[in-house]
């Protein structure tokens, strides 16, 4: 999970790598550290708790040099304390290591190292590595690397600095993300874009097996086992603003404000006014795949996960294709069965979900198609993938997804379309409908976000902030919708919430319904409306609070309802792009309102680059 910094250069090593770690630290939050060389010596800062506690302890104990690495912890091994937070070091504390991903066999290499007489200080399985480059070092730091990597099993993405190699920084990835940016007489390693921004857009995207050499004036890159590799120099043209909140309290509100044009940044390119026709030349499927394919997978974990059930609904509704939904963490584990012609769209914000991952390389082995729905370019999801649709959201920082919800739901629709066509199971009318419907949610979502008072103010009444549960309903198209509106609550207010199909409330929810019970009822008008209102009936009869989510225009609902969130009328399949902003918003409000720290969630991390 964890974010990793590195930098060479005239600038200051700390100033950098901290404004990096900062841009970084949804990766990660429970410990820090900085490593700096400079004047024959390697120095470190590390602490516990978040990135500000550590700029504190850098005020009292200024590190000076050209040369640094930084860290900022998720843990994985041993738990979070400043002995276990990167970067760690050989015995005589003259070779630092931070490090992201998981070592696998590092229990038999810290055995073995032990036998050698090697001391540790931590839990971690990284102090492996450190140990392990200062046993293979002769005088070359990049040497040493690769060659302790050879030894190495599971997923890493590596900085090493060493003190008698000032002008030198390593860099390593195998799984786990990792990019080097070049400038004017510098350089810099990161785990993502957003950390170096401010600095350059020259990006090398390294790739697994990969080991970097970086000098403040060059690169040299080569296999661990010493083979020559090229990479080719890419500009990121990531907006830097794109990194800050811009005025906004918290990135997700910031994040739930760019939806309207997140969502035409998904379609733009792919749709045109007036067009019968989608165009989505990156999923890399031919027609003929298209036409012969006999069942479709998706995989994904959380929110994403809800967007692929958005999708299944669509796909089957128009392209009639069978699709089976599966969490990712399930469906590697459960020998699935993979027909002929199937394909796979594993969907991922990160592109670096370990489930996500090793769920698509089960089903490459067993001959599907991957064409994946990622937000990161050049992603370990997009690599693995034979094709993918990039969502074009632009980074999401807060952890709860919202942005790159709303924006997988949209490329579900593109490729819904085009596969329908394609299949020759919609007309151009339908198609040109369909598109037209499309290109008219940015507007809908912007009239939600210019008409929040409503969801202001329930925010902020005792009955929904302080409640102890809640629970959401939803049928047909927005049974996500339900799915995701709970855990956008639960993950960021703390308030236990669960997300149901409305038609099994007599099952089991029901039970919950008292008078002091949030009941979410997602009632937009559509084929499933009036089911949805006697679901909400039966919520009254029995006291509930219930709080719907309702077209414009729909009075009735009122008075079955103690408040109602309204959205503008929209196709009823594409309801959950526009369903989706209210529900965000609210959940936003209410966790501000209790006070909880939004974008970076208790125990939560962005991105979930282990099992
Ligand atoms: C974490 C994030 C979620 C996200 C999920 C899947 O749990 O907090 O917001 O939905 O991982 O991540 P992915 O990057 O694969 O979409």
């Amino acid at each position: 999970m964890c974010g990793i910094v590195g930098y060479i250069g005239d600038k200051s090593p700390v100033e950098v790598i901290m404004a990096g770690l900062h841009r970084l630290e949804y990766r990660g939050y429970d410990s820090a550290g900085v490593a700096v060389v400079g004047a024959g010596k390697l120095d470190c800062v590390k602490s516990l708790g978040k990135l500000k506690e550590l700029d504190r302890k850098l005020e009292e104990h200024p590190l000076h040099g050209n040369l640094g690495i930084g860290h900022t912890r998720w843990a994985t091994h041993g738990a979070p304390s400043e002995v276990n937070s990167h970067p760690h070091f050989d015995k005589a504390k003259e070779i630092a290591v931070v490090h992201n991903g998981i070592i696998e066999n590092y229990q038999e290499l810290r055995a073995a190292l032990q036998a050698e007489g090697v001391q540790f200080r931590s839990q971690t399985d990284t102090e492996t590595i450190a140990h392990l480059v200062r046993k293979y070092y002769q005088g070359d730091l990049f040497a040493a690397v690769k060659r302790a990597l050879q030894d190495v099993e599971g997923a890493y993405a590596i900085g090493v600095i060493c003190k008698d190699e000032p002008e030198v920084l390593v860099a390593a990835r195998h799984g786990s993300p990792l990019i080097v940016g070049l400038g004017e007489n510098e350089a810099f390693i990161a785990s993502d874009v957003p950390a170096i921004m401010k600095y350059t857009r020259k990006v090398l995207y390294i790739d697994n097996g990969q080991v970097c050499r970086i000098t403040r004036d060059g690169y040299k890159i080569e296999d661990i086992h010493g083979n020559p590799v090229q990479l080719e120099v890419k500009t990121v043209d990531w907006d830097d603003a794109a990194a800050e909140k811009e005025g906004y309290p918290h990135f997700m509100l910031k994040e739930i404000h760019q939806q309207a044009n997140v969502i035409r940044n998904t379609l733009r390119g792919r749709v045109h006014e007036g067009s019968d026709e989608v165009n989505l030349p990156d999923m890399n499927i031919s027609v003929e795949e298209l036409k012969g394919c006999e069942k479709i997978v998706i995989v994904a974990c959380g929110t994403a996960w809800h967007a692929g059930m958005v999708g299944k609904y669509l796909i089957e509704k128009f392209a009639k294709v069978p699709v089976e939904l599966d969490l990712a963490s399930e469906y590697r584990y459960r020998d699935p069965i993979v027909p002929p012609h199937t394909i796979m769209i594993p969907v991922s914000q990160s592109g670096e979900t370990a489930d996500t991952l090793e769920a698509i390389r089960i089903a490459k082995t067993r001959g599907a198609k991957v064409a994946s729905i990622v937000n990161v370019v050049g992603s370990s999801v997009a690599r693995e993938s034979h094709g993918v649709i990039y969502q074009h959201a632009g980074p999401e920082i807060g952890v709860a997804s919202t942005k790159a919800y709303t924006s997988q739901c949209t490329a579900f629709a593109l490729f819904t379309i085009w596969l329908a066509e394609v299949r020759g199971v919609m007309g151009k009318a339908q198609a040109r409908e369909m598109i037209a419907h499309l290109r008219e949610i940015p507007e809908k979502i912007q009239w939600i976000l210019d008409n929040q008072e409503d969801i202001k103010r329930c925010a902020a009444d005792p009955k929904y902030r302080d409640a102890q549960s809640a629970l959401y309903l939803g049928r047909g198209y927005n049974f996500p919708s339900a799915l995701e509106g709970a855990l956008k609550l639960k993950e960021i207010s703390y308030i236990h919430a669960e997300g149901y199909a409305a038609g099994e409330m007599k099952h089991g929810p029901i039970a919950l319904v008292t008078n002091e019970l949030p009941v979410v009822c997602v009632a937009v008008n559509g084929d499933t409306y009036d089911k949805m209102v006697s679901n909400i009936q039966e919520i009254r009869a029995r006291s509930g609070i219930v709080l719907s989510v309702a077209t414009v225009g729909n009075e009735a609902i009122r008075p079955h309802s103690e408040d109602v969130f309204y959205v503008p009328e929209c196709f009823e399949p594409f309801s959950p792009i526009v369903v989706a902003v209210p529900l965000q918003l609210f959940a936003y409000y209410v966790a501000a309102n209790r006070g909880c720290d939004v974008d970076q969630p208790r125990n939560l991390a962005k991105s979930v680059t282990v099992e």
